[in-house]
C-alpha cells in the first residue's frame, strides 16, 4: 500500500494494512484562543513497517509554522505538504517530530477538529475528533490503530478561559509570567486520536464524589454554562447508576482519577466518548422537570450510560479501523439497552428498540443506502454513522449474547477484555473471544455482519393429531441490496411458545426428549429447516419471535383472529404488544386498497379498544397496544409509495378507534392527569403516556371538547410531556387555539435552545400542505439558524422524514425547500447536510409524480454537491 492514501478511491475493508509508524507518545502543547489557536505536537515515532517507507500525517486546514526532526529544523526539501497531510520520504527508525500548526477555531463551522461553541464573546473551545477530526488539529496518523500515551497541556488567558481541560488525570496547573493560565492532563490509557479532546472557556461544574468497586476515589464533574448547569444533576446520577451497574454486570470499573462532561449546544451528534472528558450535546445531558419530558429523562440517562459504557467498549478495547464501528457501537448500544431495561421496564424498552429499529434501520436496510453492520467500503466514514450500525448492530450483540445465555455472555465478555484490553480489534476478535470462553464456534454469526437486507422469516405450523407432533417449517430470504445480488442464509434464533386456548404455553419437548419447557429458541441455520415437538397437544397459535429474537420480518401468515387471540391471551409482554401491531397492520393494508369495510379492521378496533377496559394492563405498554404502527413503518407496505395515501390509511384507522373509545379515553384521561403531579417515577410516567395516547384519540373523536382540554394543559400541566403532547395535538389537528398556544410556549421559552427545538420540531411535522409555508417561515425567523446542527434537525430533518403530507407535497414545494437548504447547509457543515439528505433515499420508491420531482432534486444536488460527505450520500441514492 502507498504511503499517502488516493483520495479518490473508496477504502477497502480487504485493503486493510497494518500502520506502518507507531507513535509511542504524544505531547501537545496548545496556546488558546478563539480566532487563533496555536499547536506544539511532539510525536515519538517508530517505524513498524519495512525500512524505506515514507512517513505520512493526515492534516487538514492546518498552517505549518515550523517542523523538526529530533530537534533538528527540516528545510521544505525535506517534506511534501499537500491538501491532506504531510510527507517526510526520508527516516531514521525511530525519532521525534515536532511540529507547530495555527488554526482558527471560530471559522470552523463543520464541528469537527477543535471548534467554538456559542459566540465569539461568550462561547468556549472544544473538540470533535471522531471519526476523522484529529487531523484537523495536528498531523497525525489519523486511524484507530495507532494507539499512543498523550500528554496535553493547555495555555490560555484565564478571564476568558479559566477552565482548560484535557483526557486523562490532572498533571499540574498555575499562572505563566506574562498572565496566562496553563493546566497539564496525563493520560496513561494508550488511546487512537479520535478518543482525544479538550475543552478551554467560562463553565461552571457540578461534582460528585464516587469510589469505584476496586477502591479507586473518583471525581465525576460535570461542566456546562451558568444558565444550564442546575439542569445536570439527571446526568450526574444516571453516570453514578452507569458506572456502578457496569461494575456489576460487566465487572468493569472506572480506571482514571477523573471523569468529566461536558455540555454543549453546538454538536453534530449525540455525544462523545473522549476518554475521561465526555462531550454531549446538550439535548442528550439537561434535564429538568419543567422543560424535560419523560422521553428526554430516558434519553439523557441512557446516553449518559452509552458514553460512559464505551470506556471499556470503544476506550480499552478500540477498533482496528472504521469498518469495525459495530465492534464498539453495537455493542455499546445492547449495553446501553441492557442497563435502561433494567432501570425501567424491559418491555417497554424493547418496544422502543425495536420501534427505532423498524422506523429507521430496517427503511435503511430496504433503499439504496443499505450496507451491512460492517460496511466493507466506504467513501466518507462520517455516513457511517447509522441505524444499520448502531441498532441492528446492537441486535446481533443481542442474538450472540442469547446464544450463549447470561453466564456464558459474561465468561465470553470477560474473556474479550481480557485479550484485548488496550489493543485495536476486529469483529472477528470479538467473535473469538466469545465463542472460545465458551468452547462454541460463532463465526457462523459474521454473515450477519457481513450482510446487508433484512431477511424475510416465513413461518408455518402443523398439528399432526395423530401423532401428537407440532411441526413448524421456517423459511428465510433476504432481498438482494446495492452491490450484493446473492444472499447466503443467517442463523435465525427463533424464540418461541406454544400456547393453548387459555394463552398459557404448552410443555415442549424435542424429538430428543429432554424435560419439558414452556419456551424455547430454535436456530434456523440453513435456506429451510422443519422443527417437531412431541407428545403435544394441539396449540391455539404459535407466538414466535418473542422478545424479537432476530433482526427480521416474520411471516406467518396469522389471520386477524389468531393476532386477536394473541393480543387478549399472549403473556409474553413483548408479543402481546406485537401481535397488536400486526393486527393493525393487516387493518392497514385493507384500508389502503380501499376496502374500508374489511373485518379486519372492526377486528383490530374491538381487540384493542376492549383493553382499556382491563385494569390490569400497565399503563404504558396500554399506551402501545392501543398505537398503530408509526407511518414511517407503513411507509414500506405501500408500492409504490404515495406518502399522502399512508398518512390517510393510518389517520383512518386512528378514527375508526377513537370512534369506539371516545367517551372512554375522555374519561380516563380526566382520571390519569387528575392526579398528576409531574413526579418522575415509573408509575407516574406510564400514566403520563397513557394520558398523551387517550388525548390523541379523544381529539379525533370529539374535536372541540378535546382541544379545549389540550389548551389548557398545554398552557398548565405541571411538567412538560403532557405540555408539549398536548400542544402537538393542537396544532397537528389545527384547532383554533393552536396559534395562540404555540405563541405562548415560544414566549416562554424563548431563552431556552433545547425547549425551542421542540416548538420548531413539532410545526416542521404538521401534517397538512400548508407545513411547507410555515417550515420557510421558520427557516427565514430570526431563531432559526443552520450553523446549529439541533436546530436543523429539529426543523428541516423533523419536516423532510416525518411530513409525510407537507414534504411531498405533490408540487414538489418541500422537495425545493430542503433542496435550497442543502446547498447552503453543505458549505457550512457537511456532517449535518449528509444527514439530512439521507431523508431523500427514498425517491426511487415514490409514486411517478413525486418520484420525478424528487428525483429532479437529488440530482441537482448532486451536481451541487461540494463536500465529499454529502456527495457519497446522494451518489448512493441515485445508483
Ligand atoms: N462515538 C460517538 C457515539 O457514542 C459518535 C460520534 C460520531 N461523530 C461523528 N462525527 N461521526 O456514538
Ligand atoms: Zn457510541
Amino acid at each position: 500500500m502507498p504511503a499517502k492514501p488516493d483520495r479518490e478511491l473508496p477504502v477497502l475493508l480487504r485493503e486493510y494494512r497494518p500502520p506502518a509508524w507507531r507513535v509511542d507518545h504524544v505531547d501537545l502543547e496548545f496556546d488558546l484562543g478563539i480566532h487563533r489557536t496555536r499547536v506544539d505536537a511532539r510525536l515519538t515515532l517508530r517505524r513498524a513497517g519495512p525500512a524505506g517507507e515514507p512517513l505520512f500525517l493526515d492534516g487538514e486546514g492546518l498552517r505549518l509554522v515550523s517542523i523538526a526532526l529530533d530537534g533538528r529544523p527540516l528545510d521544505v526539501t525535506e517534506y511534501r505538504l499537500d491538501e491532506h497531510g504531510l510527507t517526510i520520504a526520508q527516516m531514521p527508525d525511530g525519532a521525534v517530530l515536532h511540529t507547530c500548526v495555527e488554526l482558527d477555531p471560530s471559522t470552523n463551522s463543520a464541528l469537527q477538529g477543535l471548534y467554538l461553541s456559542g459566540t465569539p464573546e461568550h462561547g468556549f473551545l472544544l473538540t470533535q475528533c471522531e471519526a476523522e477530526g484529529f487531523r484537523r488539529i495536528t498531523f497525525f496518523p489519523d486511524r484507530p490503530d495507532v494507539l499512543a500515551r498523550y500528554t496535553t497541556t493547555l495555555r490560555a488567558d484565564p478571564a476568558r478561559f479559566p477552565i482548560l481541560l484535557a483526557n486523562g488525570n490532572p498533571a499540574g496547573t498555575g499562572l505563566l509570567d506574562d498572565g496566562r493560565l496553563w493546566a497539564r492532563w496525563d493520560d496513561p490509557h494508550p488511546k487512537p486520536c479520535y478518543l482525544f479532546a479538550l475543552v478551554a472557556g467560562r463553565l461552571e461544574v457540578l461534582e460528585r464524589a464516587f469510589v469505584t468497586a476496586e477502591g479507586r476515589a473518583v471525581t465525576l464533574r460535570i461542566y456546562a454554562e451558568a444558565d444550564a448547569i442546575d439542569r445536570c444533576g439527571y446526568a450526574m446520577d444516571a453516570l453514578e447508576r452507569a458506572m456502578r451497574w457496569d461494575e456489576e454486570h460487566y465487572g468493569r470499573c472506572y480506571d482514571l482519577d477523573v471523569f468529566h462532561i461536558v455540555a454543549t449546544h453546538d454538536f453534530n451528534m449525540g455525544a462523545m466518548e473522549n476518554k475521561g472528558l465526555n462531550i454531549f450535546n446538550a439535548k442528550y445531558l439537561l434535564a429538568d422537570p419543567a422543560r424535560s419530558t419523560d422521553d428526554d429523562y430516558r434519553h439523557v440517562e441512557a446516553i449518559v450510560a452509552h458514553e460512559y459504557f464505551h470506556n471499556w467498549t470503544g476506550n480499552r478495547v478500540t477498533c482496528r479501523d472504521w469498518f469495525q464501528l459495530s465492534l464498539k457501537e453495537g455493542l455499546t448500544v445492547f449495553r446501553e439497552q441492557q442497563f435502561s431495561a433494567d432501570m425501567g421496564s424491559h418491555v417497554l424498552k424493547r418496544i422502543e428498540d425495536v420501534q427505532l429499529l423498524r422506523r429507521a434501520q430496517f427503511p435503511e436496510d430496504a433503499g439504496p443506502l443499505a450496507h451491512p453492520v460492517r460496511p466493507d467500503r466506504y467513501s466518507a466514514i462520517d455516513n457511517f454513522y447509522t441505524a444499520t450500525v448502531y441498532d441492528k448492530g446492537a441486535e446481533l450483540v443481542r442474538m450472540l449474547a442469547g446464544r450463549l445465555g447470561p453466564a456464558g455472555w459474561r465468561r465470553g465478555m470477560d474473556e474479550y477484555f481480557a485479550r484485548h484490553d488496550g489493543e485495536a480489534a476486529t469483529v472477528e476478535d470479538f467473535l473469538a473471544a466469545l465463542g472460545e470462553a465458551n468452547e462454541v464456534d460463532l463465526r457462523g454469526y459474521l454473515v450477519w455482519y457481513a450482510q446487508a437486507g433484512t431477511p424475510q422469516l416465513l413461518a408455518s405450523g402443523r398439528y399432526d393429531a395423530a401423532h401428537r407432533t407440532y411441526t413448524l417449517e421456517l423459511r428465510q430470504h433476504t432481498a438482494p441490496t446495492p452491490g450484493q445480488d446473492v444472499k447466503q442464509p443467517l442463523p435465525v434464533p427463533v424464540r418461541l411458545a406454544l400456547l393453548d386456548a387459555g394463552g398459557q404455553p404448552l410443555p415442549l419437548r424435542g424429538a430428543s426428549a429432554q424435560a419439558a419447557v414452556s419456551e424455547c429458541v430454535v436456530e434456523l441455520r440453513d435456506a429451510q429447516a422443519a422443527f417437531t415437538f412431541v407428545d403435544i397437544d394441539r396449540p391455539r397459535a404459535a407466538s414466535l419471535l418473542r422478545g424479537f429474537s432476530a433482526p427480521v420480518r416474520v411471516e406467518a401468515g396469522f389471520g386477524a383472529d389468531d393476532l386477536a387471540f394473541l393480543v387478549r391471551h399472549e403473556s409474553d409482554g413483548f408479543n402481546r404488544w406485537e401481535a397488536a401491531q400486526q393486527l393493525a397492520r393487516l387493518a392497514f393494508d385493507r384500508v389502503l386498497a380501499g376496502d374500508l369495510r374489511a373485518a379486519e379492521i372492526g377486528v383490530w378496533v374491538s381487540t384493542v379498544s376492549a383493553l382499556l377496559d382491563d385494569n390490569r394492563v400497565e399503563p404504558a405498554l396500554l399506551a402501545e397496544l392501543l398505537t398503530p404502527p408509526d407511518a414511517l413503518e407503513l411507509a414500506e407496505r405501500c408500492e409504490p409509495f404515495d406518502p399522502a395515501a399512508v398518512y390517510r390509511a393510518r389517520e383512518f384507522l386512528e378514527k375508526s378507534l377513537a370512534q369506539v373509545t371516545g367517551a372512554r379515553v375522555a374519561a380516563r384521561h380526566g382520571q390519569l392527569v387528575e392526579a398528576e403531579q409531574g413526579a418522575l417515577d415509573g408509575a407516574s410516567q406510564s400514566r403520563r403516556r397513557l394520558a398523551g395516547r387517550c388525548l390523541g384519540l379523544w381529539m379525533r373523536a370529539d374535536p372541540t371538547a378535546a382541544a379545549e382540554v389540550a389548551a389548557r394543559r398545554a398552557a398548565q400541566a405541571p411538567n412538560m410531556t403532557e405540555r408539549l403532547a398536548a400542544l402537538t395535538l393542537l396544532a397537528h389537528h389545527g384547532a383554533p387555539q393552536a396559534e395562540a398556544a404555540l405563541g405562548d410556549f415560544a414566549a416562554r421559552y424563548a431563552d431556552d435552545p433545547i425547549t425551542l427545538d421542540k416548538w420548531f420540531a413539532l410545526q416542521a411535522q404538521i401534517p397538512a400542505e400548508a407545513a411547507v409555508e410555515r417550515v420557510a417561515a421558520l427557516r427565514a425567523d430570526s431563531r432559526f439558524n443552520l450553523r446549529n446542527p439541533n436546530r436543523v434537525y429539529a426543523l428541516l430533518r423533523a419536516f423532510a422524514a416525518r411530513n409525510l403530507v407537507a414534504f411531498h407535497r405533490p408540487d414538489g414545494a418541500g422537495y425545493a425547500l430542503i433542496e435550497d437548504c442543502l446547498v447552503e447547509l453543505d458549505a457550512i457543515n457537511p456532517t449535518t447536510a449528509s444527514r439530512l439528505a439521507a431523508t431523500l433515499k427514498d425517491w426511487k420508491r415514490l409514486e411517478p409524480t413525486r418520484r420525478v420531482l424528487l428525483q429532479a432534486s437529488v440530482e441537482r444536488l448532486a451536481a451541487a454537491a461540494t463536500s465529499p460527505d454529502l456527495a457519497d450520500i446522494l451518489r448512493r441514492t441515485l445508483a
